[in-house]
């Protein structure tokens, strides 16, 4: 069970960790998004098409996704294909991915890669990241609505999980949205939220509250 890092007060307590009992019955219960069948032609289909750039490798040059959760995947997916994502030069690495989309321009792809990265389990990974954690948690309280106690995300807030990422892509990711290289299409509401959220945050703050979410993952991998 992950643990929740901030200490809340009961009766909020109480409702949380029932919320938090009833989503793993549900986990636990979940029927498999994909049939053997569809999950072996999605394996084949991300080695083929995704590892290039999505594995564990030295040579990668994209962050690792597994165990990204599906409705996350998919919206990326439809930003890259779409050109909400992927299309602006001056943001190369965005770009390298943008020029993946021909391999998944109909939705039957998307939906089987979304829900395949889902039931990869999240990889550990090296830090790199310094900064200060203790003032990270400081700056962690304004990223907790959306992102939750623990860095775990918030589906109906469209709030990715933070808790599996590595840090160096956290990091440069914050870097872009607070650059305005990330979350700035007119189609991009929720980009541009995130983007809004990071308003008066310097350098430092950004590494730093890395720092403090780099926690998050240890506490996943000690499960
Ligand atoms: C040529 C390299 C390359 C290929 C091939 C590639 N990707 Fe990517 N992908 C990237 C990079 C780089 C990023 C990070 C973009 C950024 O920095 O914003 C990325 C980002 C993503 C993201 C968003 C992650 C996030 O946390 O927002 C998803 C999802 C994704 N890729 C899935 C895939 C899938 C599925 C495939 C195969 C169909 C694929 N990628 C093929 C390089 C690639
Ligand atoms: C108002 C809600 C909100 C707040 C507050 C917020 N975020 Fe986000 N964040 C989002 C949403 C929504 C996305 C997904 C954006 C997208 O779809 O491209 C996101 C995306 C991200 C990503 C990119 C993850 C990935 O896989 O590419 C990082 C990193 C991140 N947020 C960190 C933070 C941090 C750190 C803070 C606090 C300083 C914060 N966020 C505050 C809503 C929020």
């Amino acid at each position: 069970m992950k643990r929740p890092i901030f200490q809340i007060e009961s009766p909020q307590r109480l409702v949380l960790s029932m919320a938090a009992c009833s989503l793993l019955i549900l986990g636990c219960s979940r029927k498999p998004a994909l049939t053997e069948e569809e999950f072996a032609k999605a394996e084949s289909f991300f080695a083929e098409s995704c590892l290039i750039c999505h594995s564990a490798q030295e040579m990668q040059r994209g962050p690792i996704i597994d165990g990204l959760p599906a409705w996350y995947s998919k919206a990326q997916l439809e930003k890259f294909r779409d050109g909400v994502r992927g299309q602006n030069p001056e943001n190369r690495s965005e770009l390298l991915m943008g020029s993946a989309r021909d391999r998944f321009e109909d939705d039957e792809a998307i939906r089987l890669l979304s829900a395949y990265i889902d039931e990869l389990p999240p990889k550990p990974h090296m830090k790199v990241v310094r900064g200060n954690a203790e003032r990270g948690q400081l700056i962690y309280g304004t990223c907790l609505l959306c992102h939750g106690a623990y860095g775990q995300g918030n589906e109906r807030l469209r709030s990715p999980p933070l808790n599996i990422l590595e840090d160096w892509y956290l990091l440069d990711q914050l870097r872009k949205f607070a650059s305005g290289k990330r979350g700035y299409h007119p189609e991009d509401p929720y980009g541009i939220q995130m983007a809004y959220s990071l308003k008066g945050f310097n350098d430092q703050d950004l590494k730093d509250v890395v720092a403090y979410i780099q926690g998050f993952s240890e506490a996943l991998e000690t499960e």
